[in-house]
């Protein structure tokens, strides 16, 4: 190991020359120095979690697969990062050039107990080895059985539960709303403002933004009605979380009619529309309006789910307790597998065959699925995700205090958002978001952008990330951020 150069808090950055060309861990003020440059590097504790970057960015043979890609991929489905993956290890992609790279977005919330967590591949091949399908529907198999168990135990309350299991988030919120519809007699579903809820037809039309999601896609599935969601950093200053489910339940109240509402879909934290946090008390009062109107209260669960607000369901935070839950993403481990889970009064009252689907609750993907829900419980996520947050945090809100083009800083455990505007005002500043995002890249971490101006930037890092890993993803950050924000500093 090289020079000790100084100390980031309780860590040691050290100076290393790189023999094989290769560049380790970068920090300021060497934010983009040539391969054969002397960088300085922190020590992570497992040897595997270092960012390394071995070529430029993308690097020849992500070059090549893309060529490919661009004869053979319809440009409707877009990449955000153009670097072909070749394996992954923790909070670490390592590209088909070699090049390993901070994962600060987790496969969009899925990768939570990390990349290739090695129970969870012993489970997958395990499975893999003994039957991969047999549909559900047709012959029953205990895997299926054990995932439903443990989510009606872990999801919130303690009443008497039901659940059923489907592919991707999209179906699961397909299904709350049928079961939500079927069981009240009742047709309308009420859904925010900034609300993301999936592609397929129904829940487009569940979905608030237009670009990319909607445009085009129409018609939507009727008797769908939006409602203005809390955000604090947008709502009039002051605006309690009360008065925003006021301001909500009077617009349904007038254009709806409590009476035709069969469920209420909210996101305890809205994901794509910019990791809204609403203000305290907004999700309290919907819950009892609802409950006092006969509405379903439904929660989209599939982004905040399973540890990641730093709770096992972001719902707890404020102790409501959905009807009707909707689980996906981190669920599965990395395979794809989605379940609602729902009051045992309503789930069953569904007719026989009235949910399913040929490859609903795949058995290799409850294998994965049980696995991951074990690691969870043993290396308790819900407190490594607050960890994050109290690393992250601090250090968020002080490139804030730096950064008058930094509007908001928010979110819960390790779903961290930055809105970006234009100085000093509330002009979302979309441009800004994307080259810090790219920015990052260059650097060898991946960051996402979401919200409906494309002007948030999401952290969503595994929530098993290495604590060093962690702080040189924010060092990273905070060099992009100043790199864009203020680039004659
Ligand atoms: C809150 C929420 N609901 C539903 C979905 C749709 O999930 P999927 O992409 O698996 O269909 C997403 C995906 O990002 C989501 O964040």
């Amino acid at each position: 190991m090289g020079r000790r150069l100084h100390r980031v808090g309780e860590y040691i950055l050290h100076r290393i020359e790189a023999d094989d060309g290769s560049i380790f861990g970068v920090c300021p003020p060497d934010r983009r120095p040539p391969p054969t440059a002397t960088v300085e590097r922190m020590e992570p504790s497992d040897a595997s979690q270092c960012r390394r970057l071995v070529s430029e960015l993308p690097g020849p043979v992500s070059l090549a697969l893309q060529r490919r890609r661009d004869h053979a991929v319809t440009t409707a489905v877009s990449t955000s990062v153009p670097l072909f993956i070749e394996a992954a290890e923790g909070a670490i992609l390592i590209d088909v050039d070699g090049n390993r790279l901070i994962d600060l977005g987790a496969g969009i919330a899925v990768s939570s107990v990390g990349h290739r967590a090695p129970t969870v591949v012993e489970a997958v091949s395990n499975q893999a080895a003994r039957f991969s399908h047999t549909s559900f529907m047709i012959n029953p198999y205990e895997g299926y059985v054990a995932v439903c168990e443990r989510l009606n135990a872990c999801t919130p309350g303690d009443h008497d539960k039901r659940s059923a299991l489907f592919n991707s988030g999209a179906e699961a919120v397909e299904n709350v709303v049928k079961v939500a519809r079927r069981v009240t007699g009742r047709q309308a579903v009420v859904v925010f403002d900034h609300a993301y809820h999936g592609r397929t037809n129904l829940t487009m039309a569940l979905t608030a933004r237009n670009l990319p999601y909607r445009d085009g896609f129409g018609p939507f599935s009727p008797e769908v009605y939006r409602a203005p969601a809390s955000y604090p950093f947008r709502d009039p200053e002051g605006m309690t979380g009360r008065a925003a489910a006021d301001r909500a339940i009077g617009l349904i109240e007038r254009q709806v009619g409590a009476a035709n509402v069969a469920c209420l879909l909210i996101e305890p934290i809205q994901g794509e529309g910019g990791f809204v946090v609403p203000a305290p008390g907004f999700l309290p009062a919907l819950a009892s309006w609802c409950a006092d109107q006969g509405i379903l209260l439904a929660a989209d669960e599939v982004q905040t789910g399973f540890c990641r607000t730093g709770r096992w369901f972001a719902c707890e935070d404020e102790s409501i307790v959905p009807d009707l839950v909707a689980t996906a993403k981190a669920l599965g481990g990395g395979l794809p597998l989605s379940a609602v889970t729902g009051r045992a009064d309503l789930m069953d009252a569904v007719h026989p065959g009235g949910l399913g689907g040929t490859f609903g609750g795949n058995p290799i993907a409850c294998a994965a699925a049980l696995a991951s829900i074990d690691l969870m419980e043993a290396n308790d996520l819900p407190s490594a995700a607050r960890h994050i947050e109290s690393t992250a945090m601090p250090r968020l809100m002080a490139l804030a205090g730096a950064h008058r083009g930094i509007g908001d800083v928010r979110g819960r455990g390790a779903m961290l958002g930055l809105e970006l505007v234009l100085p000093g005002t509330s002009e979302p500043d979309p441009s800004a978001a994307r080259r810090v995002v790219e920015t990052c890249l260059r650097s060898g971490v991946v960051a996402l952008t979401c919200g409906t101006f494309g002007n948030v930037i999401r952290l969503l890092p595994p929530l098993t990330i290495d604590h060093v890993l962690l702080l040189d993803g924010l060092e990273v950050l905070g060099s992009a951020i100043d790199e864009v924000l203020d680039p004659d500093r």
